[in-house]
This record gives structure tokens, C-alpha cells and sequence, in this order.
């Protein structure tokens, strides 16, 4: 059994170095998860895997059930949790391939499913957020990129937007303005879900485009957001490469 999650992102339905051990049906309070979660070795140590967008990659950012992932994550004894999210670069040294490791959050975000403090509460409850990842997972990342010689970015905002559309540029501008260095469709709210759950949370973003507005006036197409997470996650595996044995 692991205490270790990886919630993989666009361009993360599956783990091709997991040897998988058995996929799990978990039904929660909240709903339906994403998928099955996946128990598998990775790198010789146990860890579950979730698809955040579904195995087939058909569930849009503002529709994935993040309540029921996190739920159904915690239910079979997860404690730490790995997110991979794809992003769009704002800020210059965010150029795609890239690797982030996030250490703020602004939510854009609106209409989603954003709590487990909703009904049957005994007293109102505000989690602190101050920090939105987990520290220590978050250092660890940190390590583990110096490690495999990835040159990843160890800190930056993340601005998690609605979705599923792209930015305009002025939007974009004004997320730089706001501070943020990069932008998601999915970071939140399951930064701040983990965290009411009390789960360890950090994320690591990979650069697939640059954002609106950024590189240069052409449309962001798909097929330039496949080909760099292709290298993106090439990284990624690197990463984690170093990052389970060292947990
Ligand atoms: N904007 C929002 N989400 C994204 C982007 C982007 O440019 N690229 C990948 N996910």
C-alpha cells in the first residue's frame, strides 16, 4: 500500500514506467472520480496513479470532479500527493518544456465544486492557505530536479483559470500584473481540497505553450502543446526518477 499519489495531468494519462499491480474503483460521497485509481511500482516503490482528465483524456478542466479524486485518494490511505499539471509560460524564464515547481496559487476559477466545508458542519471551519503546497514535499521536488539536472523553476505563481478556452492577451497581462508567472486550468481547487483534507500537496507544472500574447502573436495550437509536453514529460519521469527513492 502506498502513502504516495501522482495525479497526472494533459499528457499524463498513464505512467508508462508504472508496472501496474491493480486498478481500484473507489465510490465517494462526492460523486465519481476521474477513473479508477491505479496501484503500481514505480522506480521500485509503491505509488497510486489517477488520470486527472479520465483515461482517455475526456474530462475538461472545469468538469473534473475534484472533490471525489481527493476524497477517493485519501480513502485508500494516500497522504502525499504529486500533481502534474500542464501550463502556459507568462513570465520570460517560463519557456515551454520547462518544468515548475509552483509555491503560490491566485484562483480565477469560479462555479466549481471548491469545498468539503459545505453542509452538515458543526462549526464554520477556515483552513489556513497562507502557504497552499505542502512545504515539505515541495523541497523535496526542489532537491530531486538540482538532482536530475532538470534546471526547473523552484518557485512561481500559479494562476489557475477557468477554462477550458485559452486566455486572451489582455488577460494574460493582467495575470503578469497580478504576479503570476504561469497559468493552469486545474490547480485549483484541488490545492486547497488537499489541503482541507490534510493531504501533503505539491505540484509540478510543465510548460507547454507560451502563454497568450507571450512568444510571439500566432495562435496557440494543440499540436505545438503535444509536441512540448512530449519533452515536458520526458522530464517529468526524470524527476520522479529521483524524487520516490528519496521520499
Ligand atoms: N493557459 C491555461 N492553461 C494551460 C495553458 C495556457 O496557456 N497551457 C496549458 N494549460
Amino acid at each position: 500500500m502506498s502513502d504516495l499519489a501522482i495525479i497526472g495531468g494533459t499528457g499524463l494519462t498513464r505512467l508508462n514506467s508504472l508496472e501496474i499491480i491493480r486498478r481500484e474503483v473507489v465510490h465517494t460521497p462526492y460523486g465519481e472520480p476521474s477513473g479508477p485509481i491505479t496501484h503500481g511500482r514505480l522506480f521500485g516503490h509503491e505509488v497510486a496513479f489517477i488520470a486527472r482528465h479520465g483515461s482517455t483524456h475526456n474530462i475538461p478542466p472545469h468538469r473534473v470532479n475534484y472533490r471525489a479524486n481527493l476524497w477517493a485518494l485519501r480513502h485508500i490511505g494516500v497522504t502525499r500527493i504529486v500533481a502534474v499539471a500542464a501550463v502556459g509560460g507568462i513570465t520570460p524564464a517560463m519557456e515551454p518544456c520547462r518544468i515548475a515547481i509552483p509555491d503560490q496559487i491566485i484562483d480565477y476559477t469560479w462555479s466549481r465544486a471548491h469545498t468539503f466545508f459545505e453542509q452538515d458542519l458543526e462549526h464554520v471551519t477556515h483552513i489556513d492557505f497562507t502557504e497552499p503546497y505542502c512545504g515539505e514535499l515541495r523541497e523535496q521536488l526542489v532537491a530531486a530536479a538540482r538532482q536530475a539536472g532538470l534546471d526547473a523553476a523552484e518557485r512561481g505563481t500559479y494562476a489557475a483559470t477557468q477554462g477550458p478556452r485559452l486566455e486572451t492577451a489582455a488577460e494574460i497581462d493582467r495575470l503578469e500584473r497580478d504576479g503570476c508567472d504561469f497559468v493552469g486550468m486545474t490547480g485549483m481547487p484541488e490545492a486547497a481540497l488537499a489541503r482541507e483534507l490534510e493531504l501533503c500537496y505539491a505540484s509540478c507544472a510543465v510548460i507547454a505553450n507560451w502563454a497568450a500574447g507571450r512568444g510571439g502573436k500566432q495562435a496557440i495550437t494543440m499540436a505545438e502543446i503535444s509536441a512540448n509536453l512530449e519533452e515536458g514529460m520526458a522530464r517529468v519521469k526524470r524527476l520522479l526518477e529521483a524524487l520516490i527513492p528519496a521520499l
